[in-house]
């Protein structure tokens, strides 16, 4: 081992105010006196650099000893009136790395921060170089332990120990903690510990009503937005997803409308928006929630006057999830009609909060279209300015400070991008946790990944560093399962039941375990039974998700469809009816084949009912086939012998009629032979052979010809006969 003494000038800039064209000559005594006592014992000069000195010694003792009387020699030697030369030193013992004459190393940055601790006069030596000392020697005894202190850039504090030295004052303030290290080169100190500061920032979450205080950049628009709500009845605040509609209704709108006395309820529309509607109101018009949500089902305009006396808001917040999440077209339409006579007829308000991409789907609804025409607020993104505030204001409002140039830089980096509010969001908390003492630095921004990396990596380092490998296979099962695949449009989030991502038995705890691990770094947001992605940025953001999704995005949609079907099955009592068969059955047992570990054991007895339930029905196919065999071999062998019956009455039919032809025809050439008018014989012989071509019927004519030799010429030659 080595040790390393190393020492500084105390104020060195305000000694050589004091001395003015003195000081070179005070520099160069300080050094002859120090080096002087190194070489005393044994110390090599390693680096000298203005007023410092980086001394190396084989021995600890020897190290501890040449500071001692250095110190000593400082302090007796008559410097010009009124100036007092105070040298810091610190000692360290360890094992630097020697590079061409040079050490170099976490020892060496260690020594020189134990150094730059101590006050002028002062020399502080570090626990290994406290453990070197030889026990029992004078150094051991006048060693003054002064307990553990955090030191620039080291990541551990340091215990650190006082030189005694004998003859000279040994009472120093507390070792220079860094904080009051003055910034080297302007820039300010990166390494303090975080300051105990509550967060201001959301993440990737929305705000609430208890956030209004740090909710900053829609003062105008709040402001615009509660004159209207006091106007007209029904507002509709509608934007992109994650342009903040949420945040605002809740951190702006609802608390400011409670400042004016109007109370308000929150609820998300889910899959049985009528239930929700009940749950949400039940307490203010002291009803129970089943009684109400009945009353609702059957009269949605029933309570309408009630609402309205209670003086309610009424906010829905994701009143797309009407569309997505509500099956069931009665509820929907009962939950909307509701909502509109509370509007109307009941004088209570309702502020409802809309993704953009569902505005057309409310052209369905008729009287809610017609509301919305007259009554929609919608957000723009934020300025650069309000988004500035969104930075500042709570950063003020926490206590935290920003470095000069942070919020250009970050500005820089989302300005103009659409979905820059939750990524904005999500990088100031990250930011927030790698905070220098109470300030936020450019620093601690670009290590969280800056805007768009912020999620990501956050994504990426919950997954490979939280998780164990069967967690991992647990999450990555859950994210794909909270991703609605877009068809031509972008992958949106999905909420899921907790349920739905267990994929099998007994794994129910692990699951909850993983589920609260993403919850927890903000990348899930858990609700009573269900869960979600806390925000669409981190599908859009996530290269690993990404590429989950992308990799058999056909396969994906099998199982969404298999997943769905199931639900709706089970929804239904497992009628068979809902039951897959044919080819989607065999699609979807083609894809679960390969990849059954990523179904839940629900869709794997929908699978198995539907085989079994089509096995069962080919079975039935096969034997009404069987039966129907039997008959169509029957069928054929009569059809066979009716053709060959046919067809035998044919020829026959055919022979019996040439027989009769050629009889007829005998019988004209018998006739013509006994016929006395030449003339007629003639003729009757040749109708004979007209009819039938025969040796018998051509003699008769030949016989008839005979009997007049004038007639021989008119007989036509017959081809290729005589
Ligand atoms: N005024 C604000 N200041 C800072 N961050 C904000 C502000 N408003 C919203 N955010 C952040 O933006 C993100 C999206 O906000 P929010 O959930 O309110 O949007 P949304 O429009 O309701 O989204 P969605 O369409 O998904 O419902 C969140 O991370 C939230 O913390
Ligand atoms: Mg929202």
């Amino acid at each position: 081992t080595v040790t390393l003494l190393f020492t500084d000038i105390e104020g060195s800039t305000r000694l050589l105010h004091a001395v003015g064209d003195e000081y070179a000559r005070v520099l160069s005594e300080h050094r002859r006196i120090l080096r002087d006592a190194f070489e005393r014992h044994g110390g090599r000069e390693v680096d000298t650099q203005g007023d410092s000195f980086f001394v190396a010694f084989a021995d600890a003792d020897a190290a501890t000893r040449a500071a001692a009387d250095a110190q000593q020699a400082l302090a007796s030697e008559p410097w010009p009136e009124g100036v007092a030369v105070r040298v810091r030193m610190g000692l360290h013992t360890g094992n630097p790395i020697l590079a061409d004459d040079h050490y170099v190393g976490m020892d060496v940055h260690r020594g020189a921060r134990i150094a730059a601790a101590a006050h002028g006069g002062q020399v502080l030596v570090s626990e290994q170089t406290r453990a070197a000392v030889a026990e029992g020697t004078e150094f051991s005894t006048s060693l003054r332990a002064l307990g553990a202190h955090r030191l620039k850039d080291l990541p551990e504090p340091e215990p650190l120990f006082q030189l005694i030295v004998h003859g000279l004052p040994s009472s120093f303030p507390p070792p220079r903690a860094y904080e009051e290290a003055p910034a080297a080169a302007g820039l300010p100190d990166y390494s303090q510990p975080p300051a105990d500061v509550p967060c201001p920032y959301k993440g990737l979450i929305a705000f609430e009503p208890h956030d209004s205080e740090i909710f900053f950049g829609r003062e105008a628009l709040v402001e615009d937005l509660v004159a209207r709500v006091e106007q007209a009845s029904f507002l509709a605040v509608v934007g992109p997803s994650g342009s903040g509609k949420s945040s605002l209704v809740r951190a702006g709108l609802v608390p400011q409308l409670g400042r004016r006395g109007a109370p308000s309820v929150i609820v998300s529309p889910g899959e049985h928006p009528l239930r929700e509607l009940a749950l949400g109101v039940y307490d203010i018009l002291d009803q129970s929630p089943d009684a109400l949500r009945e009353r609702l089902a059957a009269d949605p305009r029933a309570l309408a006057t009630e609402f309205g006396h209670a003086g309610l808001v009424v906010v829905v917040d994701q009143f797309e999830e009407v569309f997505t999440l509500c099956r069931d077209e009665d509820e929907r339409a009962a939950f909307i009609s509701a909502l509109l006579a509370a509007a109307e007829e009941g004088d209570a308000r309702v502020i409802i909060t809309l993704r953009a991409d569902f505005y057309g789907h409310c052209a369905r609804h008729r009287e809610l279209a017609a509301m919305l025409e007259e009554h929609q607020a919608l957000i723009a993104p934020m300025s650069e300015e309000e988004l500035r505030r969104t930075i500042e204001g709570p950063a003020q409002e926490a206590g935290l400070v920003l470095e000069p140039g942070l919020v250009e830089g970050i500005l820089r980096d989302i300005v103009g991008q659409p979905g820059a509010l939750p990524l904005l969001s999500h990088s100031l908390l990250e930011t927030w946790k790698r905070r220098s003492g109470r300030m936020l630095t450019l620093i601690g921004y670009l290590h969280a990944g800056g805007v768009h990396g912020a999620i990501a990596k956050t994504a990426e380092t919950v997954f490979n560093d939280r998780l164990t490998a069967q967690q991992q296979a647990l999450a990555r099962n859950a994210f794909l399962r909270l991703t609605e695949l877009g068809e031509g449009t972008e992958d949106t989030r999905r909420r899921a039941n907790v349920g739905e991502l267990v994929p099998r038995r007994g794994q129910e705890d692990e699951v909850d375990e993983v589920l609260h691990i993403l919850a927890e770094a903000r990348l899930v947001t858990l609700h009573e039974d269900t869960v979600e992605v806390a925000h669409e940025a981190l599908i859009r953001n996530w290269p690993t998700l990404r590429a989950w999704l992308d990799e058999d995005r056909e396969g994906r949609l099998v199982h969404r469809r298999l997943t769905e079907a199931t639900q709706e099955w089970q929804a239904l009592g497992r009628d068979p009816g809902a039951l897959y068969r044919g080819a989607r059955l065999a699609g979807a047992s083609d894809w679960a084949e390969l990849n059954d570990a990523e179904l839940n054991e629900l869709e794997r007895e929908f699978l198995a009912a539907s085989r079994s339930a089509e096995v069962g029905e080919l079975e039935a196919t096969r034997r009404r086939n069987r039966r129907l065999r039997t008959v169509v071999v029957a069928l054929a062998v009569i059809l066979a012998a009716a053709l060959v019956a046919g067809a035998l009455a044919v020829v026959q039919r055919q022979n019996a009629r040439e027989a009769a032809t050629a009889a007829v025809a005998q019988r004209l050439g018998a006739q013509a032979l006994v016929q006395k008018d030449l003339d007629r014989s003639l003729l009757l012989a040749r109708e004979g052979v007209e009819l039938d071509d025969s040796l018998v019927t051509r003699g008769n004519l030949l016989a008839a010809l005979v009997r007049t030799p004038a007639a021989v010429g008119v007989v036509r030659p017959l081809p290729g006969r005589l």
